[in-house]
């Protein structure tokens, strides 16, 4: 699939729920939340289907979200299902980590079944080391649980663990070098993203805005100046750079500040209530379920994705006209 734009479409990203056992201030700020119906959510099925017209259409490459997807019952019962779908190379998974440790069966962790199900990526997301501040940006004192899970995704085998970092000004700057060197302790890929306007407004004053310049500079204040890696790329937007001296590679999400951020956009996100998004930065959705509920063949639904492909912006709207309206716990991030 291809647009308008030469934007080659090879990666989907699935929410598989709204629902979350956190709170992040940028993603779903009130404590109120009304969840979507059960009935509203694609079953387990439609989504296999929709997937699977996908893959026949050149996305060899999917990644679950949520909300938090680990929250949806039997998950693995999913999850089991997507390894025999044909041109997916490459499945991986957006998660808080809190639920990794969880007992799926005795003796077998919730990362080591997800392991099993073929997935090669895990991304956690861990905003600060600082128990705190942890609780104050999610809104859930969980810190201990997201370490717990990020060493069970270890011991699990996955062949690429990522941390995300979304930068927050009054919240985490003086997180930056302590998570460069849990990183690297670890062996994990460590990613700073900017904060997106994915929420209500006020959580995206110009105040709390950090942009990933300055993260960059804070970070070689210490360890002197990175060394870019534009040969190394990951299936999504980030730039990776070297900490001079290691081996450790860490990247920057620039959606914000970075002009050029939208040219390699490969993706297509589909949402739990079936909307089909061609950017995560712009109001535009497609209805995907009505058609699918009403008996649409499989070469309609192809024929849906190609229209949404076709519909797909140049480049995201944050910068200009973009209105919160859907919160980035029911998009997926
Ligand atoms: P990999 O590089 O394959 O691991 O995936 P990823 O970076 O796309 O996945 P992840 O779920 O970890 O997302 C990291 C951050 O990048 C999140 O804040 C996403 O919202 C953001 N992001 C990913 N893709 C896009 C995109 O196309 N546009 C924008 N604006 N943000 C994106
Ligand atoms: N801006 C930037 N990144 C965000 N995420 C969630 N909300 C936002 C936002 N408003 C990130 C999470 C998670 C990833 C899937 O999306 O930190 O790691
Ligand atoms: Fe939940 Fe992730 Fe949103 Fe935080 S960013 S509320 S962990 S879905």
């Amino acid at each position: 699939m291809e647009d308008r734009f030469g934007h080659r479409i090879s990666y989907l990203r699935v929410s598989i729920t709204d629902r979350c056992n956190e709170r992040c201030t940028y993603c779903m700020p009130q404590e109120l939340q009304e969840w979507l119906p059960r009935h509203d959510i694609l079953t387990f099925e439609e989504t296999i289907r929709l997937i699977r017209i996908a893959g026949e259409l050149g996305v060899t490459k999917i990644r679950l979200t949520g909300g938090e997807p680990l929250t949806r019952r039997d998950v693995i019962q999913l999850f089991r299902q997507l390894p025999r779908l044909t041109n997916l190379r490459d499945i991986g998974l957006s998660t808080n980590g809190t639920l990794l440790t969880r007992e799926v069966e005795p003796g077998l962790t919730m990362a080591a079944a997800v392991r099993a199900c073929g997935f090669n990526s895990v991304n956690i997301s861990l905003d600060t080391l600082d128990r705190e501040e942890y609780a104050r940006v999610t809104g859930r004192d969980l810190l201990p649980d997201a370490l717990a899970g990020i060493d069970a995704a270890i011991a699990a085998g996955f062949p690429q663990v990522k941390i995300n970092c979304v930068l927050m000004r009054g919240h985490n700057q003086e997180a930056l070098v302590p998570l460069v060197d849990f990183a690297a302790e670890r062996n994990l890929l460590l990613r700073f993203i900017e904060l997106m306007p994915v929420s209500t407004t006020e959580v995206l004053a110009e105040s709390n805005f950090f942009p990933v310049a300055e993260a960059k500079r804070t970070i070689e204040a210490k360890f002197g100046s990175l060394l870019p890696q534009p040969e190394f790329r990951t299936n999504g937007p980030a730039s990776y750079y070297q900490i001079p001296g290691r081996a450790q590679r860490i990247g920057f999400i620039g959606a914000m500040t970075n002009l050029h951020f939208c040219e390699s956009c490969n993706k297509l996100r589909l949402t739990c209530d079936g909307k089909l998004r061609p950017c995560l930065g712009s109001y535009l959705e497609f209805d995907i379920m009505k058609p699918l509920r009403a008996g649409a063949s499989d070469e309609e639904l192809r024929q849906f994705f190609l229209d949404v492909v076709e519909r797909k912006p140049e480049q995201h709207d944050f910068r200009t006209t973009y209105q919160p309206g859907r919160k980035m716990v029911a998009i997926g991030g």
